[in-house]
């Protein structure tokens, strides 16, 4: 389908999206009604989407953006600013300690700095090549929505019990899995990824969706006000939760929309949750391996496993 034959639908059952300013977007929505907020903002780097500005206005424009998704957010709800470093003549300032006094003024209570790494980008010369970025994960209360179960990733000993004491022979560890803890090993999206579009930098839909099941519950509204081509309204939709986003560049709208009718339709690849990373050096890159494990153990977190 051509391009410019495509919907610019402003909703969908499960998902609102726009083409706009994101104050613009958000000021219209009610109080208290996004359960998630989700984002990767611009890091003022000069990347084709953004205009270079002085840190200070970069700083208060990010202000002006948190202060709406705070008044956005659910009493029990969460926002996650996922981000990395602002580059400035060779010089890296990270955006997580320069933007975290913005959030605790807003009373935000920061439950985990997550450590997201992947293994590709820029070869430096000059400093070590960065191979990590952060996700500020606060809540508004500390009433919070925290679904572990629905996060936890394969124990490295499944079946190993206790050996003496009252609880001999009894599992030591939870059946359905452990705690993914807080470095989240899941590669970027380059352009072999199966998830690649016209996007410089698009987040990866598992690394959403974790923040989705873990701390939403169905039904719920998740918000991403710099939404790029839709990747956190995907990923609310794919787990029956409705995703609201907005963008300034028309193209990456019709890419999400296009994202969002294909996930319907139910031709969407995504790289499947909890996918080892490609390790050359074992058969199948060790992908055979982890759907032998996922078949053998029956266990909830196992997806059906798909190319990528
Ligand atoms: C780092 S990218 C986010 C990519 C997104 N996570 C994805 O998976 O596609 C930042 C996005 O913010 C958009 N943007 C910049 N200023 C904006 C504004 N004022 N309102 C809405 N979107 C904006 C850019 O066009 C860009 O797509």
């Amino acid at each position: 389908m051509p391009r410019s034959s495509i919907l610019r639908l402003l909703r969908d059952s499960n998902a609102y999206m726009h083409c706009a300013d994101n104050l613009a977007f958000m000021r219209p929505l009610k109080n208290e009604s996004m359960q998630l907020v989700v984002t990767s903002p611009p890091y003022n780097i000069g990347k084709s989407y953004e205009a270079r500005s002085s840190l200070d206005s970069y700083v208060n424009t990010q202000a002006q953006v948190i202060s709406e998704c705070v008044r956005l957010l659910h009493p029990r709800g969460s926002l996650c600013w996922q981000v990395g470093n602002h580059v400035f003549k060779g010089e890296i300032v990270p955006l997580d300690i320069i933007l975290y006094p913005i959030f605790r003024e807003h009373g935000l209570k920061l439950r985990n700095r997550i450590v997201w790494h992947f293994e590709h980008g820029l070869h430096c010369s000059k400093r070590l090549s960065g191979r990590y970025e952060t996700i500020m994960w606060f809540t508004k209360s500390d009433d919070y929505i925290f679904n572990l179960d629905a996060i936890r990733v394969p124990s490295k000993y499944p079946g190993k019990k206790y050996f003496k004491g009252p609880k001999a022979g009894q599992l030591s560890c939870n059946p359905l899995g452990k705690n993914p803890g807080d470095v989240w090993i899941i590669p970027n999206v380059k352009n072999n990824h199966v998830e690649k579009t016209i996007h410089p930098c698009q987040f990866p839909v598992e690394l959403v969706e974790r923040l989705v099941l873990a701390l939403t519950e169905p039904g719920a509204c998740v918000l991403d006000p710099y939404m790029g081509v839709g990747s956190s309204v995907v990923a609310a939709a794919k787990h029956g939760r409705i995703g609201y986003g907005s963008d300034v560049v028309q193209d990456y709208v019709d890419v999400a929309w296009e994202r969002v009718h294909a996930l319907k339709a139910g031709t969407l690849q995504t790289r499947p949750m909890n996918k080892p990373v490609y390790d050359p050096k074992k058969p199948y890159g060790g992908h055979k391996e982890q759907k032998r494990m996922e078949k053998a153990l029956v266990l909830p977190f196992a997806r059906p496993a798909r190319r990528s």
